[in-house]
């Protein structure tokens, strides 16, 4: 019986080292054509380059002007997303002008 409370509790505590050290990326709903995404230049490399960690369609529920896109867009490049300073850039823009600020 005691084997079985000190196995469980290192797994516990193993658990939730790793849980606080990796932050879960969002969940969302798996949609092939991102409806939710608007038409527009940058959109392909929002796909591209932010469907790694999850889906792309976070970006929609989100209500930043263009400085705060862009604070996110350098959050991602932080968190590991993979592209140039062009592509960021190209994503700052696409995000800034069909996710506007209400
Ligand atoms: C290397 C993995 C990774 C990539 C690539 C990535 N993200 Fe993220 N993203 C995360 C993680 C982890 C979180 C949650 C923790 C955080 O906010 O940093 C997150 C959270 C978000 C959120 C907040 C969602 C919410 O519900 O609060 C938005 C918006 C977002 N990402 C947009 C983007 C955009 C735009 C890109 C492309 C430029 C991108 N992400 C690429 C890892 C990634």
């Amino acid at each position: 019986m005691r084997h079985i409370s000190i196995a469980a509790a290192i797994v516990l505590i193993c658990t939730l080292a790793a849980a606080a050290q990796t932050p879960a990326p969002p969940q969302g709903t798996p949609d092939p054509d991102h409806k939710a995404l608007p038409m527009g230049p940058g959109r392909d490399l929002v796909i591209k380059v932010c469907s790694k960690c999850h889906v792309p369609e976070v970006v929609a529920e989100q209500d930043f002007d263009g400085p705060g896109w862009k604070d996110l867009v350098n959050q991602m490049a932080a968190n590991g997303a993979n592209a140039s300073d062009d592509e960021f850039d190209q994503i700052t823009a696409y995000l800034t002008k069909a996710f506007p600020a209400k």
